[in-house]
């Protein structure tokens, strides 16, 4: 499938199709016979393959470079293809209801006779699934009639793509199709939790709050680290690692820095001159890539952001840029996560 790729700029103009029935189908097809296709979501792009297919889903694994012990997400249609794959407690029924389709990920008990890759789960009991809103891939799941093994589009552990041209410069030689839905409206992945009888536990924070999650279901989500065994592998400290360093809670610009600016701190870029959560979260990954290449133009070696308020949406804001700023040879940061700090999404 792979050997014989042209050099990466040319592939990729040739891989990014547009949104239309035709390109659907073509992507239907490339799924069902074992091939990667990149495609939108509401939260980031994912890089698909067929979550039944051993073949298919090692190559994800080998396109990202990613570590076998990070395990992937089950993209479904909904609650009906997810009860093929999971069990789902009434608390998961609950948060389904209020959530999907939608940017919630849940990590539920995987069924023992479900059609689903091993690699998927990379050795854990569990399953991760999420049922996304984004018309795109919908139509991909139903044309396929297969779950969908999704990461972000990135090589493992850079910054997660918004638009198909950011899938094509990292990826486009390890890909045979990316299908252009535009840019992705949320523009951060998915929150994760998972269910376990009455408690939910929080794997990472995204556009789906805790006080959502709570005002939902009444439950409050507990923090992986109190006490609980589970967590999310790929949770690792350094990941969406831009070239250039990264100094936080920047109020104003030295020498050499490019700056990142949010509401009345201006910068080289400003993620929401208004000061609004949501608009800094479309544009956070996007800017992080534009303000890596200014600085690599301008031979700076730092990237300066401002603070972003941590309540709401700026929680996983600020959760994105804390993995952004730290070292890039850091370890896991939750107590439960295990592996040598070389396993990131
Ligand atoms: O928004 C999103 O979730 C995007 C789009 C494409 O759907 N996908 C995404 O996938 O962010 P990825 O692979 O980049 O991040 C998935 C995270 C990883 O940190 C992984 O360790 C965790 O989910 N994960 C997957 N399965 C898990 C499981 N069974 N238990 C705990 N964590 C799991
Ligand atoms: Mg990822």
């Amino acid at each position: 499938m792979m050997e014989d790729s042209p050099p990466s700029s040319d592939k990729a103009s040739q891989t990014i199709a547009p949104a239309d029935t035709a390109s659907v189908r073509r992507a239907a097809d490339i799924l069902l016979k074992g091939g990667l296709v990149a495609l939108p979501t509401e939260t980031v792009y994912g890089l698909a393959a067929d979550a039944t297919s051993p073949e298919a889903v090692a190559r994800i694994f080998k396109a990202k470079g990613r570590p076998q012990f990070n395990p992937l997400i089950c993209h479904v249609p909904g609650r009906k293809a997810a009860a093929q794959l999971v069990d789902i407690p009434p608390l998961a029924d609950h948060l389904i209801d209020a959530f999907w389709p939608g940017p919630l990920t849940l990590v539920l008990e995987k069924l023992p006779d479900a059609p689903v890759a091993d690699a998927v789960c990379a050795g854990l009991s569990t399953l991760a699934v999420r049922a996304p809103a984004h018309a795109l891939i919908r139509q991909v799941l139903k044309a396929t009639g297969r779950p969908l093994a999704a990461p972000s589009a990135n090589k493992s552990g850079r910054i997660s793509p918004t638009t198909a041209q950011h899938v094509a410069d990292d990826m486009g030689r390890d890909v045979d199709m990316i299908l252009d839905g535009g840019p992705c409206h949320i523009g951060l992945e998915s929150t994760i939790v998972s269910v376990i009888g009455d408690t939910i536990t929080l794997l990472r924070p995204g556009a789906i709050t805790d006080k959502a999650i709570e005002s939902a279901t009444g439950v409050h989500p507990q923090k992986p680290d109190n006490g609980s065994s589970v967590s999310a592998p790929g949770q690792l400290l350094s990941h969406y690692a831009p070239r250039a360093s990264i100094r936080l809670q920047a109020l104003d610009k030295k020498p050499d820095e490019i700056l990142i600016g949010f509401g009345d701190i201006e910068g080289d870029f400003n993620l929401s001159p208004e000061g609004n959560p949501e608009e800094a979260a479309a544009r956070l990954f996007a800017t992080l890539r534009a303000a890596d290449a200014l600085a690599r133009e301008q031979n700076k070696t730092v990237i300066a952001i401002a603070p972003i308020p941590a309540t709401g949406l700026g929680l996983a804001i600020n959760d994105r840029l804390r993995r952004a700023a730290a070292p890039k040879d850091s370890k896991p940061d939750n107590a439960a996560s295990h592996g040598e700090g070389q396993n990131k999404g």
